[in-house]
């Protein structure tokens, strides 16, 4: 019992009292607060060894007696399916539209699914505390049970929720689940796993994402949904309103975009993305209302155009340096004088000890990617070896982290 929840606790706070503290010796920030540090001061980490050791020393000495934590880590690929197979199976769907909970054998009919596997599927959601359960008075061994959905199972993994992390699921479950599997050979490696997992050439990497029409919606659904947990947080990291022009480089769906409109309805929004990609952007992620502009162009190959503020979220960690240093330069060519530049990343802290979650993707943009996660003195350096000035640095706590630099 305390295996399970001990890892729903991991799985499902992601953010406000974030299991992923800023540094392993100070208390979590709490939600919505900025982590402001000054570049010099994250780089020289000023490691306070006794306070460190001792939460590692706490830590390892209960997993001697027994190891909880490690259990736990050896079934996260379990959990994890339990998970996805729930959702592609349209269980939180189907339970989120129900009136009354179900039984397993009505959600097996209506699924078509048999009704001991889908039994044990639903037994395993409620352990893991993303369903509940109730159960009736039975005659004999026979005891009834219905199922219904927790709150967080209606919110984030129901499709039609609007604050639906379906498309992040599909996407891990389908995409980044099969290439996982090849992690070992990634690390002998050193080199991404497209090749051996979907057969196709690992030197072009976004050719790979984007192998198929298909394949290209279900990762453009991943990055719109990342934003809806975690876009407002890295948008009002810092007061951007001065900036009256923004461009997001390599904007994908324009879900930062809108957020970033949202909060700064003074400015205007361009999202720059590759041509298949905006055109695909303007065909399926569209809304009604949208004040953001959409245009296309490789931020590689073409000019860019001018602006107050850059935002590229998600785009440093994809590239080498040998492309990433001369994007960022060419980016400080490019804009206006008072400007700048956002990075959006999920930052490494200076002393390897985490966020475990920063460290899982790096790994993650070793099997998918040519670039890695970095910690903000690396970026930091990045940015002011492009030309960049008044590096100030945000964590937010949560996924996603921002730092700004000044022309
Ligand atoms: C990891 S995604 C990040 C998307 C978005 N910024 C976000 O965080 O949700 C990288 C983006 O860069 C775009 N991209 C890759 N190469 C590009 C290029 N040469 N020119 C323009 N965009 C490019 C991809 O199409 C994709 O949308
Ligand atoms: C380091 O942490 C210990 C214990 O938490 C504390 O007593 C000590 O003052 C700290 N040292 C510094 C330099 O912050
Ligand atoms: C993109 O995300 C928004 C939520 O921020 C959602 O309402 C919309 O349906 C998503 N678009 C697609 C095509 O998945
Ligand atoms: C980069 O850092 C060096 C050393 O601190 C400093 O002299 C230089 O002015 C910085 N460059 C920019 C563009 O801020």
């Amino acid at each position: 019992m305390l295996v399970v929840s001990l890892w729903s606790n991991a799985m499902l706070q992601t953010s406000s009292s974030s299991p992923f503290p800023p540094s392993a010796n100070s208390s979590p920030i709490p939600t919505g607060t900025c982590w402001l540090t000054i570049p010099t001061v994250v780089g020289n980490p000023g490691l306070n060894r006794s306070g460190l050791s001792t939460m590692a020393e706490h830590l390892s000495q209960s997993e001697l007696n027994y190891p909880f934590k490690l259990l736990e880590y050896f079934n996260g690929f379990r959990m994890s399916k339990v998970i996805f197979s729930a959702c592609e199976q349209g269980v939180f769907d189907l339970l989120m539209q129900s009136q009354k909970s179900l039984s397993a054998a009505e959600v097996a009919w209506k699924l078509g699914a048999s009704e001991d596997g889908m039994e044990r599927l639903l037994d395993a959601l409620v352990g893991a505390e993303v369903l509940e359960v109730e159960l009736n008075q039975g005659t004999g061994l026979f005891i009834p049970a219905y199922y219904s959905n927790t709150d967080v199972a209606n919110l984030y993994l129901a499709k039609d929720s609007p604050k639906s992390l379906y498309d992040m699921i599909i996407y891990q479950s389908q995409t980044i689940y099969p290439l996982w599997n090849n992690l070992g050979d990634a690390v002998r490696e050193g080199k991404n796993q497209n090749e051996k997992t979907f057969g196709l050439s690992s030197e072009d990497i976004f050719s790979a994402i984007y192998r198929s029409e298909d394949e290209m919606l279900k990762f453009m659904g991943l990055m719109n949904s990342s934003w809806v947990i975690d876009g407002h947080d890295v948008v009002t990291a810092f007061d951007l309103s001065r900036f009256k022009s923004i461009v997001d480089v390599g904007g994908c769906s324009g879900a930062l975009a809108r957020e970033l409109s949202k909060a700064y309805p003074a400015s205007t929004v361009t999202v720059l993305d590759l041509p298949k990609v905006i055109q695909t952007a303007q065909k399926h992620f569209c809304q009604s209302d949208d004040t953001i502009k959409l245009q296309e162009g490789d931020f590689f190959k073409d000019d860019l155009p001018a602006a107050d503020l850059y935002v590229l979220a998600r785009i440093i960690h994809d590239w080498k340096e040998e492309k990433s240093l001369p994007l960022l330069r060419k980016i400080h060519a490019a804009c206006n004088s008072g400007g700048g530049v956002l990075l959006i990343e999920a930052m490494l802290f200076e002393n390897h000890r985490g966020p475990i979650m920063a460290q899982l993707f790096s790994l993650n943009m070793l099997l998918q990617t040519e670039g890695k996660e970095h910690s903000p003195s690396h970026y930091t350096h990045m940015l002011n070896g492009t030309g960049f000035s008044d590096v100030q640095v945000c964590r937010t706590g949560k996924s996603y982290d921002a730092i700004l630099a000044l022309k």
